[in-house]
């Protein structure tokens, strides 16, 4: 029998590049926000009730952090209490669920890459909500899977290498934070990275990074951005990035943890694979989805 899965955010940054890959190995049901609204529970009983699947994939939240710090009661209702509810139901129905976390749970305070099993302690509204929702995707089932992300990008959605190649195409400076730490991970690395698991060939539970390999400020990351624009010829104003500092950015409402930058340790011991470094990552796709349509 082949298998179906759903996903729930198929509309979104990961949830669509997801759903191109699930496509193409077996039948899938693609929901996005007009389909199932996470914020109403009622609608989410509904529409998965009439659902059968074998893996649901929940890639939707709200995901701007400063947003999220000034809508507290939003962001736990969509982050969390709609991440327990699909647990549970996919539990009953003997599914397992593949939830997608962040980096932003942990509080910054080591030096050292972040391990799974390395205490929370989240700083803003949005890694709080987020880490309420691995608890209970985890309590629901022991076939449930967290993966954690940090700085996802990717071309279902602007993100930031576009931003910042767009202001230094407009602007002749240009100053990002580089008193933040994590790292930069392309939604493309993170599908072939699941590819065992879209497949079926590999089921995996508990919590697993996925990252791309090295770490970098925001600074280092924009200046990677604009040396890999120039590279492949998008015209650029500036293509030296200054730095700034995190209390610089009077827009900012939520806190950043300073380095939470993640092992991939567990990623590679399980699959025998190793994730791409970010600066291969950053620079493919510079050249397969920004350069032809930013060179004139
Ligand atoms: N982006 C990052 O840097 C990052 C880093 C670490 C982890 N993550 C995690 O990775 C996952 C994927 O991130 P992403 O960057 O692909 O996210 P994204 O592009 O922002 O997509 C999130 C999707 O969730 C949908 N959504 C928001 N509120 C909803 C609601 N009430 N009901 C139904 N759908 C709703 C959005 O719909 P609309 O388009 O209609 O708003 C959007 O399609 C998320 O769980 C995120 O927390 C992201």
């Amino acid at each position: 029998m082949h298998s179906h899965s759903v996903i729930i955010g198929a509309g979104g940054r990961l949830g669509g590049a997801l759903h191109a890959a699930c496509k193409r190995e077996h039948s899938v049901t693609a929901l996005q926000r007009r389909d199932l609204d996470l914020e109403n529970q009622g609608s989410i009983q509904t529409v998965l009730e009439d659902l059968d699947y074998d893996t649901l994939w929940l890639t939707a939240a709200l995901t701007d952090v400063d947003y999220c710090e000034s809508h507290p009661g939003q962001t736990e209702a969509v982050n969390s209490e709609a991440a327990k509810l699909i647990a549970r139901i996919s539990a009953e129905k003997g599914a397992r669920m593949i939830f997608f976390s962040t980096d932003y749970v942990f509080d910054g305070e080591k030096s050292d890459l972040y391990l799974e099993e390395d205490a929370t302690r989240p700083l803003n509204v949005y890694g709080q909500s987020k880490r309420q929702a691995e608890e209970h995707v985890l309590a629901a089932s022991d076939r449930h899977l967290v993966i954690r992300l940090s700085w996802l990008f990717g071309h279902n959605k602007a993100g930031f290498p576009e931003w910042v190649i767009k202001q230094a195409m407009q602007r002749d400076s240009l100053s990002i934070v580089a008193d933040r730490q994590s790292c930069p991970t392309y939604t493309e690395d993170v599908i072939t990275a699941l590819s065992p698991l879209i497949q079926d060939k590999l089921e995996i539970s508990g919590i697993m990074h996925l990252c791309n390999q090295g770490t970098c400020t925001w600074q280092e990351w924009a200046q990677h951005c604009l040396d890999c624009a120039g590279k492949h010829g998008i015209p650029l104003q500036t293509r030296e990035v200054g730095s700034c500092l995190m209390s610089d950015i009077k827009s900012f409402a939520a806190q950043r943890p300073t380095f939470s930058a993640m092992s991939t340790a567990r990623y590679e011991s399980l699959s025998g694979q190793v994730m791409p470094n970010w600066k291969q990552a950053v620079d493919n796709y510079v050249h397969d989805h920004l350069a032809p349509d930013l060179t004139s």
